[in-house]
């Protein structure tokens, strides 16, 4: 199978690269330099000149709270070049695998989201991501759809990033304790993402670890298995005053993709158990 890859220096891209180039994929993955999405003339060069039988969209203007002010960047990488990018595939007969966010939700349901949710984003990061699926389902293509949640991977764009460096920098860790979602690894997502693919899936669904946790949960789970000993304080986001609006509560059910693909997807915490030690080198790299 002949993939094309786009966003190959982004965490998923990454993950995706080392798994696909392992496992005899004919695989081709661009990076911003060679293949900007934005530009049409561009996506459709490398399409035309690749042939994929599918291609895996990992770019994304994922600055949650830049993109209150830089909405034309977010909305221009997160939908209309999504939506560009769907019509040539439909007209060249490719699969399209895409990611969206559990931030399309508003956090009021109480309860994880199911596919059948009705999405009510809160952000403009949130707003540019569900108008990419609105314009890829309104194509009715061979789309996979895949929203995930709190990503991390090799890469800095992941709060384990973030974690650590505060950990460098302040004495007491203030975090939020009613930000409450599913921490996934790329591990996970590239992992069912190829099941979904062997199996000709296509639609939306909601792909993340199982499980959940508050960002203060998260955070001493991490602290915990790195023996790191820190002062670590419950706080409500709003002390931060970020520029972005954030669900409460966007945890996602996995049940749908695992029952398509009759899988068990991990817990979250024994996702990070395994993968945390392997990401260790380049969260702490500088
Ligand atoms: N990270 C999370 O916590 C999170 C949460 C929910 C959903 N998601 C979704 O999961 C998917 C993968 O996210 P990720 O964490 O792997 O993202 P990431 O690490 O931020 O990677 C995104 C990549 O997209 C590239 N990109 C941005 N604009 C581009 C453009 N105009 N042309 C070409 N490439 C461009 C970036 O390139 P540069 O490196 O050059 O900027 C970067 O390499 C995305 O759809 C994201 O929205 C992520």
């Amino acid at each position: 199978m002949r993939v094309l890859l786009l966003g190959k220096r982004g965490q998923l891209g990454r993950a995706f690269v080392k798994k696909l180039s392992s496992e005899g994929y004919q695989l081709v993955a661009l990076g911003r330099e060679e293949c900007d999405v934005t530009s049409m003339s561009s996506v459709k060069r490398w399409l035309d000149e690749v042939k994929p039988h599918v291609v895996i969209n990992c770019t994304a203007y994922n600055y949650v709270d830049k993109a209150e002010e830089d909405y034309a960047t977010a909305f221009a990488v997160n939908a209309f070049a999504v939506k560009v990018l769907g019509e040539l595939c439909v007209a060249k007969g490719v699969k399209l695998i895409h990611y969206s966010t559990d931030y399309v939700f508003d956090g009021t349901k109480g309860a994880p989201y199911v596919e059948d949710d009705k999405p009510s984003p809160l952000s403009l990061y949130g707003k540019s991501k569900y108008t990419g699926e609105l314009l890829l389902q309104e194509l009715e293509g061979d789309f996979l759809i895949f929203r995930v949640s709190w990503v991390y991977g090799e890469g800095k764009q992941n709060f384990l990033y973030k974690l650590l460096n505060w950990v460098k920098t302040q004495d007491i860790l203030k975090i939020s304790a009613d930000e409450v979602s599913v921490p996934t690894s790329t591990k996970t997502i590239v992992d069912v993402t190829l099941k979904a693919l062997k199996k000709d899936l296509r639609g939306l669904y909601h792909l993340t670890n199982s499980g959940y946790a508050s960002r203060y949960e998260y955070a001493k789970k991490v602290l915990r298995l790195l023996k790191i000993e820190k002062t670590v304080l419950p706080v409500p986001m709003s002390v931060f005053s970020l520029p972005a609006k954030r669900p409460s509560f966007s945890a996602m059910s996995n049940a749908r993709i695992s029952k398509e693909l009759q899988i068990d997807i991990p817990h979250w915490e024994e996702e990070l158990e395994m993968f945390l030690p392997l990401l260790l080198p380049e969260l702490l790299g500088s």
